[in-house]
């Protein structure tokens, strides 16, 4: 690690995604759902889904190496592996540690954070803070997720929503004015019980004989309209506070790129910021939400499309479980 800057820009973007697609027609056969609800109540027209023997540090690595090649550093070059997952395989070792040791980092240090859907602001808020400090040159900010292993494939109302990436950011020192500008995170623990999933434990006494086993709590379980409601308030606050703090209003953001859990959320939101529709960027029609992997999936292929270019004003929004809601404010 030499003379780290202050600043960090986006230097590699990577994503790897199952080649397994489940589309709506598929999950007619299985629930008692339609196409046409699924498409009109989310936007989703299909979702793809790891096989049975993926990880999800497996599929993180593809994801991690595409972006290192593309930012033009070795793994070895990396000061901080970050991984955003609600689906890791194990509480330890971190899917961040498995990464690394995928990818040949070395020492580098790795840990794991959980903010569900808003894991990628969260890491990416982290990071700045890492640059910032002089902690850091080059940092990997991998977000990995397999939702298919918690959901419940018996209940329409939420397995029609969420479907398996990784896609990976590495970020590297900048002194000019490419990269972030600003991050704001936020939760509050009073609506968890919106949105909760994944227990891998539950309470019980081990010793009287109770063991913990898979059960209550395991599968996603969501109050749908309640979500809704405070995720399109809490992405337009968050976004609204983040461009007054830096100055800014909506006519100086190029894009917006929002979590992508539902089409109408990503509308409402947009609407509400007064927003042209195409400056909020969507691929929910193909992938269903993939919780943290969302934004960085969808940044990869705005700039794949060319609808962000050099130089662009990017907003990035999300909101999750937890609850969890933050905004990171860029110039790609
Ligand atoms: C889940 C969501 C799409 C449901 O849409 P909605 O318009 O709120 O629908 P409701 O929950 O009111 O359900 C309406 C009806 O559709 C039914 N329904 C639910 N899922 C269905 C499905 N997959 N197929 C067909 N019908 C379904 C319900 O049972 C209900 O039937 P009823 O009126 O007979 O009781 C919507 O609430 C949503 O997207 N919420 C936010 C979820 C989210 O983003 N979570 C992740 C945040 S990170």
């Amino acid at each position: 690690m030499s003379e780290p800057g202050s600043g960090c820009k986006i230097a590699g973007v990577g994503v790897n995604v199952p080649s397994r697609v489940l589309t709506n027609f598929d999950l007619e056969k299985m629930v008692d759902t339609s196409d046409e609800w699924i498409v009109t109540r989310t936007g989703i027209r299909e979702r793809r889904i790891a096989d049975a023997d993926e990880t999800t540090h497996g599929l993180a690595i593809p994801a991690a190496q595409e972006a290192l090649r593309s930012a033009g550093i070795e793994a070895r070059d990396l000061d901080l592996i970050i991984c955003a997952t609600a689906t890791q395989q194990r509480y330890f070792p971190s899917t961040a540690c498995m990464i690394g040791h995928g990818l040949g980092a070395g020492d580098a240090p790795g840990f794991d954070i959980s903010a569900a859907c808003s894991g990628f602001i969260y890491g990416s808020s982290i990071i700045q803070q890492y640059f910032r400090g002089g902690m850091a040159k080059n940092a990997l900010l991998v977000a990995s997720e397999i939702y298919s292993r918690i959901v419940n494939w018996q209940d329409r109302a939420t397995c029609v929503l969420f479907g398996d990436a990784a896609a990976a950011v590495v970020f590297s020192a900048s002194d000019s004015s490419e990269g972030l500008i600003a991050t704001r995170i936020r939760s509050n623990g009073e609506y968890g019980s919106f949105l909760t999933g994944g227990a891998i434990t539950r309470s019980g006494d081990p010793v009287a004989g109770a063991l913990p086993t898979m059960g209550d709590g395991y599968f996603i379980e969501m109050k749908g309209n309640q979500t809704f409601k405070i995720a399109v308030k809490s992405m337009c606050d968050v976004a609204t506070r983040i461009l007054e703090e830096n100055g800014m209003t909506v006519a100086d953001v190029d894009m917006v790129i929002p979590h992508q859990a539902n089409i109408r959320i990503i509308s409402a939101v947009g609407k509400s910021l007064g927003l042209p529709e195409d400056k909020v960027y969507s691929n929910i029609h193909r992938y269903g939400n993939t919780s943290a992997a969302t934004i960085p999936l969808a940044l990869y292929e705005a700039v794949q499309e060319g609808r962000v270019k050099k130089g662009d004003v990017v907003l990035m929004v999300a909101f999750g479980g937890g609850l969890t809601w933050g905004a990171s404010l860029m110039r790609w």
